[in-house]
């Protein structure tokens, strides 16, 4: 087992440490989450960012070409718990950051300084990609044969479809098996879960339930559990910033806008760009606006009416506790039509205000209405993308409304999964009247109800 790396309790009174290959969730001693920690004088840590672009490009067949065209692995100095041969990809990561002129004008800012991580270009179409091929390295080292996971649908479908990619040790490929709540995962994502052939159980449920039901069979059904409570997960998570980073030719933008859902990305990214720091591979860190549907606006209400906070590693257990009780006894539950992200209790909450604290963040909510006026104003401008990623956008409306983010600020909204994800509630939008719907028009097959039909005589 590697030496370099282990896993870590973030609760600053317990600091328990665990190997590697310690299959737990949850710290043993005090039950927060874990981190990997790595002890970066043994890694060789790159010594300048700049390094990695030489490795961009890389297009032959061998593994090393294969994991240098990998936005995930081209970064393996920084996620040092697997040597680069022991890798699973299958292409991930290969997303860009587009400098979205048209949106940044319609939004009342200034030319290249809105920017868009378009993630939805992931083998299976959302950011999920990024972690799971970091949870399946680490499946495929310890010898796992079941992977599962609880889901809102995207991390469904990429934990599917890795497993098909993935042999077992024995030369198998692994056996999937996801959990979703019964009719609230979009079409799309259902779709690929069901045709990568994974296991797919409909809970009579929510999230929440899905992932309580994993969390308690896990041991007895030896379950390898690849929700980004995994903390490798969230290694290859990190690997979104120097991505952003890279593009920018590693300068630091001013605000990272992202959906807030389970959490996971929220932390992958404060810990991305702590770690840069500490590596003294950058000066400064940017801003992080974690954006809520108001419907699942677990993080908003604790971080922005309650005060709860980081706290140097000693965030007030007690608030989250009596907030979760107070709303099951109130019997209210998460709902939003941005269903990737309708998720009451995050399983990343701590993590989440950890890089609010190093990332001088904010937390805001925004409507469904302002999310799906928002993905029309992304799918306007040839972008496109599924209800939960535009809550970034309409986060960003927000913030720059209340003067938060200047029309001259640097920021990168992550657009986390693809549209056709969830075309459903794109035709819902544009056939119902939403603010900027363009309906399909009716014509019958005449070329002069044609002509009237275009305006042209
Ligand atoms: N956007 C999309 C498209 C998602 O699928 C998710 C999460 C999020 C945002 C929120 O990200 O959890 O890192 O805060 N989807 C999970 C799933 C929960 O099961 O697919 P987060």
């Amino acid at each position: 087992m590697n030496t370099t790396a282990r896993q870590e309790c973030i609760a600053a009174d317990c600091g328990a440490t665990y190997d590697l290959g310690d299959v737990l969730f949850a710290c043993r001693k005090c039950g927060a989450l874990l981190d990997v920690r790595y002890d970066w004088d043994r890694c060789e840590p790159p010594k300048s960012l700049h390094f990695f672009e030489e490795r961009w490009g890389a297009r032959k067949a061998s593994h090393e070409s294969r994991l240098d065209a990998s936005g995930v692995w081209r970064f393996h100095d920084l996620l040092p718990f697997a040597v680069a041969g022991e890798a699973v990809t299958i292409g991930e990561g290969r997303t860009m950051l587009q400098q979205a002129d048209g949106l940044s004008s319609a939004m009342g800012m200034k030319p290249g300084r809105l920017f868009l991580q378009y993630e939805g270009f992931n083998p299976s179409g959302s950011f999920k990609d990024n972690g799971m091929t970091a949870a399946f390295t680490m499946a495929r080292k310890l010898g796992k044969r079941r992977v599962a996971c609880a889901s809102t649908g995207n991390t469904s479908a990429s934990l599917a479809l890795f497993a098909r990619h993935t042999p077992t040790v024995n030369g198998e490929p692994m056996q999937a098996i996801v959990f979703v709540g019964g009719g609230k995962i979009a079409l799309g994502k259902l779709a690929q879960a069901l045709d990568y052939g994974a296991k797919t159980i409909q809970i009579d449920g929510d999230f929440d339930a899905c992932m309580r039901i994993i969390e308690a069979a896990a041991d007895r059904l030896q379950l390898y559990v690849v929700n980004s409570v995994n903390p490798f997960r969230l290694e290859g998570q990190k690997t979104i910033m120097y991505r952003v980073l890279e593009a920018l030719n590693w300068e630091v933008p001013d605000w990272i806008i992202v959906p807030g859902g389970n959490l996971g990305n929220s932390s992958a990214f404060g810990k991305a760009f702590m770690e840069l720091k500490e590596l003294g591979l950058v000066d400064r860190l940017p801003r992080l606006a974690i954006v809520n549907a108001t419907g699942a606006n677990t993080l908003y209400d604790l971080y922005e009416n309650r005060g709860l906070r980081w706290n140097g590693g000693r965030w007030d257990r007690e608030m989250i506790d009596g907030f979760y009780a107070d709303r099951r006894a109130q019997g209210l539950a998460a709902t939003t039509i941005a269903s990737a992200i309708e998720i009451g209790r995050p399983v990343n909450l701590p993590k989440a205000l950890r890089s609010l604290d190093a990332m001088n963040g904010g937390v805001r909510q925004v409507s469904d209405e302002a999310i799906l006026d928002a993905k029309a104003m992304v799918g306007a401008h040839g972008y496109g993308c599924e209800p939960a990623s535009a809550a970034s956008v309409a986060g960003l409306r927000l913030l720059l409304d209340e003067k938060t983010v200047s029309p001259s600020d640097r920021v990168v909204c992550i657009l986390t999964g693809h549209a056709l994800k969830d075309p459903d509630a794109t035709i819902r939008y544009h056939q119902g009247g939403g603010r900027l719907a363009n309906a399909p028009v009716r014509c019958a097959a005449d070329i002069e109800a044609l002509a009237r039909v275009l305006g042209a005589s």
